[in-house]
């Protein structure tokens, strides 16, 4: 039941903190507790990876595409990321010691779980499911699962589901970086980060107030922009997807280094231009691409971590988060995006949890 929420979005927005606590509780207490909540056959399967190939749908696919940034920079594994629906149809080459990585909230998406029955190359070490529903097909077929523990997502926007995959991806990079010189202290570390994630996600969804405000400007637009760089540009592309999913307001995500490649041409006072600019060294980047924008005329609303020394300015608009540790820094950048579609959806009245034309779980082709 949705209590005290006017949307099963809105509730499960706000149920992050908990989901992402449930997802990690008892998981993350010891490099040893990571790798076995995989569970037993992990341990020898890991030990034989050398790449890893990911595949699924959606907001999965984010997910999915933000794993590929934290496995070659901090494991040294190379990495694939692939939408299901065209992995399945196309001629590709296995590597030798590939793991085989599905991701999915249902477990029954008809294209992730055709490609996953369609790994019969010996050069797979091993297939892994990264679920939120035990039992469904997809946990049911692979050797090694991961079970998001976000509860049932009702709402057709995919949103605990998205954060507790994340956190789920990065204990199997921890996991597999282990065994490929990723230091004892640098993984310590980053388990100490994962148990702040609570706390963190609990400020940013402290930000409802101020994005209510500020989606107001979104409302008669017909097409917005997305910016991120790095680790940063999947999350911009899954602001898009929630903003096009549930308002049906255009919405596409670059990485913000190819603006001037094409997209510049589209800007004007009408599109308002999202970035997420946390404070790493990609910052300094995005800000001279952010520059562009302002040249044009663009209205730019920025989430920023609070010490990314950027202000509010004529035509920009800045709403600061707490500071965050780079490592978890995609899954605290998030949430803002969530609240912004689903408060610029409610203004325009559309269906939230049952946005036109699609389904929760797409389970034919
Ligand atoms: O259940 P799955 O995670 O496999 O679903 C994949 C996509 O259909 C899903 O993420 C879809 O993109 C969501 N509606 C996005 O909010």
């Amino acid at each position: 039941e949705k209590g005290e929420y006017r949307h099963f979005m809105q509730k499960e927005i706000f149920e992050q903190p908990a989901a992402i606590q449930r997802t990690l509780q008892d998981r993350i207490d010891s490099p040893d507790a990571v790798s076995a909540a995989f569970g037993e056959a992990a341990r020898t399967i890991f030990d034989r990876v050398r790449s890893v190939q990911i595949v699924a749908c959606g907001t999965s696919y984010h997910a999915g595409m933000v794993a590929r940034y934290w496995l070659e920079a901090l494991a040294g594994i190379p990495c694939q990321v692939e939408v299901a629906s065209e992995f399945r149809y196309r001629q590709h080459v296995v590597p030798e010691g590939t793991l085989f990585v599905t991701i999915s909230q249902s477990g029954e998406t008809a294209d992730t779980l055709a490609a996953l029955r369609d790994t019969g190359s010996d050069n797979y070490v091993g297939r892994l499911a990264i679920c939120n529903v035990d039992g469904s097909s997809l946990v049911r077929e692979s050797e090694l699962t991961f079970l998001t523990k976000a509860g049932p997502e009702i709402g057709v926007a995919s949103t605990k589901a998205f954060t507790t995959q994340l956190a789920g991806l990065m204990m199997l990079v921890l996991a597999l970086g282990r065994r490929h010189g990723l230091s004892d202290e640098r993984i310590e570390q980053i388990l100490s980060e994962l148990r702040q994630l609570p706390n963190l996600l609990e400020q940013a969804t402290a930000l409802d107030k101020p994005i209510e405000a500020l989606s107001r400007a979104f409302v008669e637009k017909h097409h917005t922009l997305f910016l991120g760089r790095g680790v940063q540009f999947p999350v911009a592309m899954e602001g898009a997807l929630k903003l096009k999913e549930i308002s049906y307001i255009h919405a596409e995500a670059y990485p913000a280094g190819e603006l001037k490649h094409g997209p510049l041409a589209l800007v004007d006072k009408e599109m308002p231009v999202v970035a997420v600019a946390p404070n790493d060294e990609l910052l300094e980047k995005l800000k001279s691409n952010l520059q562009e924008v302002r040249a044009r005329g663009g209205e730019l609303y920025l989430f920023a971590d609070k010490n990314a020394r950027v202000a509010d300015g004529e035509g920009i608009h800045v709403l600061h988060l707490p500071a965050v540790p780079e490592s978890i820094a995609p899954i605290v950048y998030t949430v803002p995006l969530q609240l912004l579609s689903y408060h610029v959806a409610v203004l325009r009245g559309t269906d939230v949890d049952q946005p036109r034309n699609l389904a929760k779980s797409v389970t034919v082709e």
